[in-house]
């Protein structure tokens, strides 16, 4: 390879990457949101790309471009995220579930706008679970792991509390979900939109097998080195 070329060492190999947040309405106005950016579903796209690889992203409510060559599907709710990685999935060799993805949704989305009535009423909002989508993909592969990713990847960005440290319930999640490798990002002191990310990559058995300090670039690639070596030996 020539000096600086990017290696690539993802030639060929079919990414699929969800980004951003979701969103959940609960009338023709208004919905429950969260914070994400879409930034690093972005950058984890434009380093796959970069490796060779044919990348397909699914952007939550994304208000960015995408990395030119990714194929882009966009979705809105938790509900059409999670149709849209159940299409593609069976064609993917690699999934990252970077995308923030409401844990609850409205039961039912009102028809019309909900209004004030009387002085000092409010309304109840019920809700629901919506999917665990990564959970699913790593069930689905369970049943049939021919048409499913080799490798997949989830995230978490953990606070900690008074009884847990951060890391912690990284390491509790990473043997909950069962995926190949959760990447833990230490939020407590805020992360969200910003431009530079400290992550932890752990297994599914909960240990740390990576980390890396930096950007989103250097982050993303950081990740990739790890699925390009368990690609290597694992299945
Ligand atoms: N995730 C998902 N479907 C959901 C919620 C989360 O696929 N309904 C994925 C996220 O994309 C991420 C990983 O699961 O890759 C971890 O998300 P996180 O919110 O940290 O985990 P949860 O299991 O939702 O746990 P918590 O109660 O801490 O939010
Ligand atoms: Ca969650």
């Amino acid at each position: 390879t020539p000096a600086g070329a990017p290696v690539r060492d993802l030639e060929g190999v079919r990414v699929l990457v969800t980004a951003g947040g979701t969103h959940e309405q609960i009338d023709p106005v208004r919905f429950i949101a969260n914070h994400s950016s879409g930034r690093q579903g972005l950058a984890l796209a434009q380093a796959a790309l970069v490796r060779g690889a044919d990348v397909t992203l699914v952007a939550a409510n994304v208000d960015l471009p995408s990395p030119p060559g990714a194929r882009r599907l966009d979705v809105g709710s938790a509900a059409e995220l999670a149709e849209a990685v159940a299409a593609e999935r069976t064609r993917a060799d690699v999934l990252v579930m970077a995308a923030a993805v409401a844990d609850f949704a409205p039961a039912s989305r009102a028809a019309a706008k909900i209004k004030k009535t009387g002085e000092d009423d409010v309304p109840v909002l019920e809700l629901v679970r919506t999917e665990d989508i990564l959970r699913t993909s790593v069930g689905a592969r369970r049943d049939d792991p021919a048409t499913a990713p080799g490798v997949i990847v989830g995230f978490a960005a953990e606070t900690g509390d008074e009884a847990t440290a951060p890391i912690e319930h990284a390491r509790a999640k990473a043997r909950a979900k069962g995926a190949d490798l959760l990447v833990f990002n230490d939020v407590s002191a805020g992360v969200f939109g910003a431009a530079a990310n400290d992550v932890t990559v752990l297994d599914a058995s909960g240990e740390v097998v990576r980390s890396a300090a930096g950007d989103k670039s250097v982050v993303s690639h950081a990740v990739l080195d790890e699925v390009v070596r368990r690609r290597g030996h694992v299945r």
